[in-house]
């Protein structure tokens, strides 16, 4: 299928690791040139490197969605740099694993809002720095990855929950305010996925629970309900970002799309 992306500028939040690098290897295959924005430079010069092969321009720029000074520096930085200037994609997914597991209703109001900080807010603000770069012509998009923390109740992820279901929320919103400007926002909700820190979280329990990783999982598939009895990999999360970014998705306007393996029919 032929995405018509190639030569297009993409923009991802969190796109030094996991599901956002994997993200920006699906674009970067399809042409499409990539800014990474992430805070740690040692894994954004690494993630940059890992996109050589793909023989596309690749901008990587500290930043700390959280600040406000620093996604309006970023944009400043894209904006004004020759292989880039106008953006098509904007890929909001930047966000941490669940910092403690605790029960979050203890946490206090500084535990709280920094999650809030990065997750609701900070997608919010990058929207708002970045929307005067993106294209008017009918090829800009903005994809949220949030999760289904925010469409079920998934242990103990409160701040997860809120952020998730008030990203979900600002998608539909977004998608009315941007109709005007030619411009489409949906959501991608992912499930289990098998990142870096999920795989070291998979291990941890497994140790726990006198398991290997694999029969951790299988067991653990099971109880959460997830039909498809394993988690999913960072490349079916990116192959969904990169078909709601394409030509071809230009009719699919405020939708939330659950990869997740069917865990939120909630067979359980
Ligand atoms: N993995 C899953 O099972 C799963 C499931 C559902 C939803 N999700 C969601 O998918 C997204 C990606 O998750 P992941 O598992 O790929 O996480 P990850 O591997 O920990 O990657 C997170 C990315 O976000 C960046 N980041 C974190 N805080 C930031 C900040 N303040 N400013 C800029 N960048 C920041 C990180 O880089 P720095 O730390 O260097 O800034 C990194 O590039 C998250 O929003 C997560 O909630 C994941």
């Amino acid at each position: 299928m032929e995405l018509g992306l190639k030569g297009r500028t993409a923009v991802i939040t969190g796109g030094s690791k996991g599901i956002g690098l994997g993200i920006a290897r699906g674009l970067a295959a399809e042409g499409v040139k990539v800014v990474l924005l992430a805070r740690n430079e040692d894994d954004l010069a690494k993630a940059a490197d890992a996109l050589r092969e793909y023989r596309v321009p690749v901008l990587a720029i500290p930043t700390d969605i959280s600040k406000t000074e620093s996604v309006r520096e970023a944009a400043k930085a894209v904006g004004a740099h020759r292989d880039f200037g106008t953006v098509n994609i904007l890929v909001n997914n930047a966000g941490s694993a669940i910092r403690r597991i605790e029960r979050q209703i203890l946490w206090d109001d500084a535990d709280w809002l920094g999650d809030a900080q990065v997750k609701i807010i900070g997608t919010l603000r990058v929207v708002r720095e970045f929307l005067p770069l993106l294209a008017t012509d009918g090829t800009g998009r903005i994809v949220n990855v949030t999760g289904v923390a925010g469409t079920t109740t998934w242990g103990p992820a409160l701040t997860h929950g809120f952020n998730n279901a008030a990203i979900n929320h600002a998608t539909g919103y977004l998608a009315q305010d941007l109709a005007a400007a030619n411009i489409t926002v949906n959501a991608v909700i992912p499930g289990l996925i098998s990142t870096e820190w999920r795989q070291m979280w998979a291990d941890n329990m497994g140790k726990q629970q006198g398991k290997t990783r694999q029969q951790f999982l299988d067991d653990y598939c099971k109880k959460q309900g997830i039909l498809a009895g394993r988690w999913g990999s960072v490349e079916e999360v990116a192959d969904s970002v990169v078909f709601l970014a394409s030509d071809r998705a230009r009719y699919i306007n405020g939708a939330k799309l659950a990869v997740d393996g069917g865990i939120t029919l909630n067979p359980r």
